[in-house]
């Protein structure tokens, strides 16, 4: 079997090394495509292939339909939105992730850009401490529990709401479960975004959800930019210069939020899962997943049942 590992934003050396040796080791064949910068490259390389691996590269139908003996398609990492995971379904092709693979990468990138922000990015004046501040967790998913892990260690007082996880489970953690997400807005000076970007949530983050933070809140997404109502976010940003906004995903309008020196943060590409360990993580749990697929038609992790 051919196995296509199709990433714009290449893996780490070291996943790549892990992920053809695990691919290899199984009798199939790896075939590279990093760094592509036109979708042309994509759909060329996809042709022959039975199984691919991505990122967040976008698996549109074009790229579906160009790729006539494709079977399995595991995007390294939790979010599917990237993929039409309908139409591979209607064209027999199973979709799976990698969940819980990159988590700690994500969450650890939150304090990072947690602290930098509490302390006005490092301008030389006095900031503030994560410690005894109201955290909201938005979605007690797998970056969501690492998220309250570090938080606890940062001696901060955790807050969480998730549409599809009992109270109990996360009251289990130590972490404070709340009824709804107006609440956490409410109750929280800072908010992180663990919200997977689908129909429901996007644009939920608006002007009104937002507005309801304390003084000084901190909205940090390093989930998608898609979950952001832009438009309102900077016309609130604009009335409210308590209120801060940082992300791992360059926002559509980027240039609009560079105005609010100060308040706003991005990273240039989105760098979350962007470290050594869960490129490596991810990626050979991807390898591993195609190679059970294939031996044993194992779809533990499928997406698109
Ligand atoms: C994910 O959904 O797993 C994260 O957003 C990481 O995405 P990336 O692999 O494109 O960095």
């Amino acid at each position: 079997m051919k196995v296509l590992v199709a990433t714009e934003k290449p893996f780490a050396a070291k996943a790549v090394n892990a992920i053809k040796q695990e691919i290899e080791g199984a009798g199939h064949q790896l075939v590279l495509l990093e760094k592509y910068t036109e979708k042309q490259q994509l759909l060329d390389a996809v042709k022959d292939a039975d199984a691919m691996i991505v990122r967040s590269d976008k698996v549109t139908p074009d790229v579906i339909d160009a790729a006539k003996n494709l079977k399995i398609i595991v995007r390294a990492g939790a979010g599917f939105d990237s993929i039409d995971i309908a139409y591979a379904k209607e064209k027999n092709i199973v979709v799976e992730n990698t969940p819980g693979q990159n988590s700690n990468a994500v969450a650890e990138l939150v304090f990072g850009m947690l602290v930098a922000a509490v302390r006005n990015f490092y301008n030389g004046k006095s900031g503030s401490e994560l410690m005894g501040k109201k955290l909201g967790i938005l979605a007690y998913g797998n970056v969501g529990r690492n998220v309250a892990r570090i938080a606890k260690g940062f001696g901060m007082d955790i807050y969480a709401y998730d549409a599809f996880c009992p109270a109990s489970a996360i009251e289990a953690d130590g972490v404070h479960a709340v009824a709804n997400q107006d609440e956490l807005f409410k109750q929280c000076d800072i908010v992180s975004l663990h919200i997977p970007a689908t129909p429901e949530t996007k644009q939920s983050i608006n002007y009104t959800v937002v507005n309801q933070m304390p003084k000084g809140g901190i909205v940090v997404n390093t989930a998608r930019k898609e979950v952001i109502n832009e438009a309102e976010l900077i016309k609130l940003l604009g009335e409210r210069e308590d209120l801060k906004y940082v992300t791992d995903i360059k926002p559509d309008a980027e240039a609009e939020f560079q105005k609010f020196e100060g308040r706003f943060f991005t990273t240039p590409k989105k760098m979350g899962a962007q470290t050594a360990e869960a490129n490596f993580n991810a990626g050979l749990a991807a390898a591993k997943q195609i190679n059970a697929f294939f031996k044993d038609g194992c779809t533990k992790f499928q997406v698109n049942k």
